[in-house]
């Protein structure tokens, strides 16, 4: 455990701790990375492009400065260095990311690179005779190249391809991981089809592309929980979640329209990806059929924009999740109105956001109460929450920001009965922040980038949470 005296300074820990600052027996506290944030090694040992490497490649003016994840980190040869600062935070579990394009550089199984299936099998096994569990995404965002030439997302078979890489992961990571996300905020990712410049790889057919593209990754999703529950399951016997990016919405007035439209914006949001998966009846929410369906005739369309499931696949992807990954950071303000183009998504939504307020803690733990109401049944697993600044190492910003969202989870869960599998903050170290590039820095451990080595070195905020993960408790505050 590392020794400090400047936590001490901003939080005086009482002698006395009451069973509410205790979280949960079994309670999981880590840190989450993603791929193509840390490794670096972009095109090493055989590694295929992804659509990141791609889009700020050939674009480097929708990043920041041009800073793109060819180097990064360098986690890709610092893993161990890696591992070595998630035990000095007691880490219990570490959430990161595989590159598809590290294993299967066409996207497809005829080429299985070894150095990659090598890479993770060492990550997993140092984090294993650590002591500290894999939580594994197999898909944050960064979609090999090849598959995007067929289309990416928006092209149903990519749903195949994602089953078969699945197959791979299950096969030769299965027996040692135990916690896997298939998605990491699909409502993210998808606006690479919607939006320029934003998030890879920049093909807009806003309204069209970003349904197309949800509707692929839902059913992908569906039939990659199957395919775990019918070969694997009972010899690897695992959880398979996917992590949504839940944030809170508050009306921006108190008018009727403004109230209507928070629920409308969470469905669009949110609804359309946890509906299909979480929901009772499944299949998308009403709200969203309705008026796409509608706007679609309205513009003479032959057709809705958003596509239909099958009987088949809506049974298949009910009850699709051993587990509700959440990923939250802050509350925004949202509006009755139709802004965005013709046709967007946001315009189909008749909502949208005025304003945002990082400092809301009580946001998450409204979020963890409406996940339960919602989707009554499902365990939940906070996979992400964190703070950006500008640097720094006394990062009281971050501190203070981690300890009172955990204080609001804490609450949710001893207060409000919400059953709250684990945490694991954004993020071990600061990365490559995608279009922000390296100019935002979120973690708990400063990483120089000027550095031959990237050399790291632990904040404020890593001594904090290195006492929180090792006690399970929570400072009492003064
Ligand atoms: C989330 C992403 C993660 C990181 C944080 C700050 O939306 O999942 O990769 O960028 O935001």
């Amino acid at each position: 455990m590392l020794v400090h005296v400047l936590f001490a300074a901003v939080l005086a820990v009482g002698s006395a701790q009451t069973p509410a600052n205790t979280f949960p027996d079994g309670f999981l506290f880590g840190c989450a990375t993603a791929a193509y944030q840390v490794e670096g090694a972009w095109n090493e040992d055989g590694k295929g492009e992804s659509i990141w490497d791609h889009m700020l490649h050939e674009h480097p003016e929708y990043g920041n400065n041009g800073d793109n994840g060819d180097v990064t980190c360098d986690s890709y040869h610092k893993y161990k260095e890696d591992v070595q600062m998630l035990k000095a935070i007691n880490a219990d579990v570490y959430r990161f990311s595989i590159s598809w394009s590290r294993i299967l550089p066409t996207g497809d199984i005829d080429v299985i690179n070894q150095p990659g299936i090598d890479y993770y099998n060492n990550l997993i096994n140092e984090l294993l005779d650590n002591g500290i569990q894999p939580v594994v995404t197999m898909y944050h965002w960064d979609l090999p190249q090849a598959l995007q030439y067929l289309g990416g997302w928006p092209n149903g078979l990519i749903a195949d391809y994602f089953v078969e890489y699945a197959r791979v992961l299950f096969d030769n990571f299965g027996d040692r991981v135990k916690w896997w996300i298939t998605f990491n905020e699909p409502g993210v990712f998808v606006s690479g089809y919607a939006e320029v410049g934003t998030a890879a790889p920049s093909q807009p057919a806003p309204g069209i592309g970003d349904y197309l593209a949800i509707h692929t990754l839902l059913r992908a999703h569906g039939r990659v929980y199957r395919l775990y529950d019918q070969q694997y399951r009972a010899t690897q016997n695992g959880s398979v979640g996917i992590t949504l990016n839940i944030q809170n919405i508050e009306p921006a007035s108190n008018s009727t329209e403004d109230l209507e439209a928070v629920d409308r914006y969470m469905q669009f949001e949110d609804g359309i990806f946890a509906h299909p998966i979480f929901s009772e009846d499944g299949d998308y929410p009403a709200v969203v059929r309705q008026r796409v369906d509608a706007n679609s005739e309205a513009e003479g369309r032959p057709r809705s924009r958003l596509p239909t499931f099958t009987q088949e696949e809506i049974e298949y992807l009910r009850g699709s999740a051993d587990f509700f990954g959440l990923n939250h950071y802050r509350t925004y303000y949202a509006a009755a109105g139709e802004t965005g183009p013709v046709p967007s998504k946001r315009r189909d939504s008749g909502a949208y956001t005025i304003s945002s307020n990082e400092n809301n803690p009580a946001g998450l733990r409204k979020i963890l109460n409406w996940i339960t109401a919602e989707y009554p049944g499902y365990p939940i697993f906070v996979t992400e929450n964190g703070y950006g600044d500008s640097g720094g190492l006394n990062d009281t910003g971050r501190v203070e920001y981690l300890t009172n969202y955990l204080s609001a989870l804490l609450e949710a869960i001893n207060t409000d009965g919400v059953e709250v599998l684990g945490y694991t903050m954004w993020t071990l170290m600061d990365n490559m922040e995608w279009t922000s590039g390296f100019s935002i820095k979120m973690g708990l451990y400063e990483v120089d980038f000027d550095s031959v080595n990237k050399t790291r070195t632990p904040r404020l905020s890593a001594y904090a949470m290195s006492e929180i993960f090792e006690s399970k408790q929570l400072p009492v505050l003064n």
